[in-house]
């Protein structure tokens, strides 16, 4: 199979064509504005050289964005979509040029629908947005990633994010009904729709969700809302082991009787982090490790029994103090220290490795062995955190020093690191996808029959291969196999 080669470059005229269906004010060449839109939160010196679209383009509405991928299908023009630039993966990075689409002025909630339990959204809509204006009717949007204050639905969608609340809720798909999407050629279809059943075909809305771009451009989301729970704790738990932390997390389901809305773990590297970030502490800092465990529920007497049955059990099993917070500011304060990890991280080091490994739940004591072993190899520091409740920690591997090749050597940490996730029949990315980041790695876990048949599944939506191209998808120059 070939890869549809021969991409067409953006002239003068092809920009004229897009100001003609865009407005000149949606269209920019500007090179210090396409620099700015050409990443996401991966620094750009984590790629051999920049990577820059050639025209930048703001729809309004789908028919634009029919008429952007018509033109683009056509003359063979790449179409990398975008929503808010806060993606963890380079998914968002214009790889071979073209048109850079972004999403940001589709950012009208259309209806919230209260018959349905439903929302629908346009991708450009900041998540947050959605949670309050759900919150409004009284109901729930379950989404919660950790950049939800300013990444769009869109990309959340796209890349299938998950955050905090999947041990409950799951990750973002699984609040996706219904989608319209243009596909390549410009033609413009809905999958599923305002329906709780539906098995009438292959089910295409769950293959666009984590599909980063590569088989269409999402303008509208239907989102599945639930009634808002009325009472919730957050109970902030310190351990003297990361071990012991870990070890805990199976006992609150089975012992506890509990399934939390939220699991997470903040390692004490991760934590002191976040605290000189924020410039603030949390109770018990000095702890190996802190789980943050969010139980909810509509009987404040319900919510009371849990929160004393999960804290009895945590101090039975080698919780050094259980702080239960049930107000406003202190669960603000402590969720705002759980999501500014991973920019605590990224504003202290320049060089790492920043992981959105999966693995079985039983499992992440090992991972987490194996971490502190390459650590120890590589004389790197580790800080450890995030979604142990669904097995997803965010391994990060931080270099003190300034390295000279410490690129070339990170690749060879992560290909350890990531035999080692195999082995014990984890996976590459939980919720951040693969982009450009994570590609090269692709084939370590995915065999090559999964990988053909997402080459025909690419072929099938995108036979032009103008949508994202060079995230996913691997074509070698004979059109057989995979190049790495
Ligand atoms: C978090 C983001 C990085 O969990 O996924 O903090
Ligand atoms: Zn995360």
């Amino acid at each position: 199979m070939n890869e549809p080669c021969g991409f067409g470059t953006v002239t003068p005229k092809i920009t004229e064509e897009l100001a003609l269906i865009l407005g000149a004010g949606s269209v920019s060449s500007d090179g210090e504005k396409i620099a700015a839109y050409s990443h996401d939160e991966v620094a750009e010196r984590f790629w051999d050289h920049p990577y820059r679209a050639e025209v930048l383009v703001f729809p309004e509405s789908t028919e634009q964005v029919a008429a952007i991928l018509r033109l683009a299908n056509e003359r063979r023009i790449p179409v990398t979509p975008r929503g808010a630039g806060t993606g963890l993966s380079g998914g968002a990075v214009p790889a071979c040029g073209g048109i850079l689409l972004s999403l940001e002025r589709m950012n009208r909630i259309l209806d919230v629908d209260t018959d349905n339990l439903c929302m629908t959204v346009e991708p450009g809509v900041i998540t947050a947005e959605i949670t309050r204006a759900a919150r409004k009717a009284g109901l729930l949007y379950a989404g919660d990633p950790c950049s939800g204050d300013a990444s769009f639905i869109g990309g959340n969608v796209a890349e299938n994010a998950g955050g905090n609340k999947v041990i409950k809720y799951g990750p973002t798909g699984s609040s996706v009904m219904a989608l319209e999407v243009v596909l390549a050629d410009g033609s413009v279809t809905w999958f599923g729709g305002k329906r709780r059943k539906d098995v009438t075909g292959y089910d295409f809305v769950h293959l666009m969700v984590g599909s980063e771009g590569t088989l269409g451009v999402i303008t509208k989301i239907v989102l599945k809302l639930l009634p808002l729970p009325a009472f919730g704790v957050d109970l902030l738990i310190p351990f003297p082991t990361v071990e012991s932390a870990i070890r805990f997390v199976p006992r609150i389901a089975l012992e506890g009787r509990v399934v939390p809305a939220a699991i997470e773990l903040v390692d004490h590297h991760s934590l002191s982090q976040a605290e000189k970030f924020l410039n603030t502490r949390l109770p018990f800092d000095q702890a190996a490790a802190h789980l943050i465990v969010q139980l909810e529920g509509n009987d404040r007497e319900v919510v009371a029994d849990e929160t004393e049955r999960v804290g009895k059990l945590a101090l039975e099993k080698d919780a050094l103090e259980v702080f239960v917070a049930d107000n406003r500011s202190s669960r603000d304060k402590l969720w705002k220290a759980r999501k500014s990890v991973a920019e605590a991280i990224m504003a202290y080091y320049k060089n790492y490795a920043k992981e959105d490994i999966v693995v079985p739940t039983d499992k992440v004591p090992e991972l987490l062995f194996s971490v502190d072993a390459l650590c120890r190899k590589w004389d790197l520091e580790a800080a450890n955190y995030g979604h142990v409740g669904d097995g997803n920690i965010h391994v990060n591997l931080l270099m003190a020093d300034d390295r000279p090749h410490w690129h070339e050597e990170m690749e060879k940490v992560r290909t350890e690191l990531y035999a080692t996730v195999k082995e014990l029949g984890g996976t590459l990315s939980g919720e951040h996808g693969i982009g450009l980041k994570r590609k090269a790695y692709l084939p370590q876990f995915l065999d090559k029959a999964q990988l053909e048949l997402m080459q025909r599944v690419k072929l099938a939506f995108d036979p032009k291969g103008i949508l994202n191209p060079g995230k996913l998808v691997f074509w070698d120059k004979n059109g057989e196999g995979h190049e790495a």
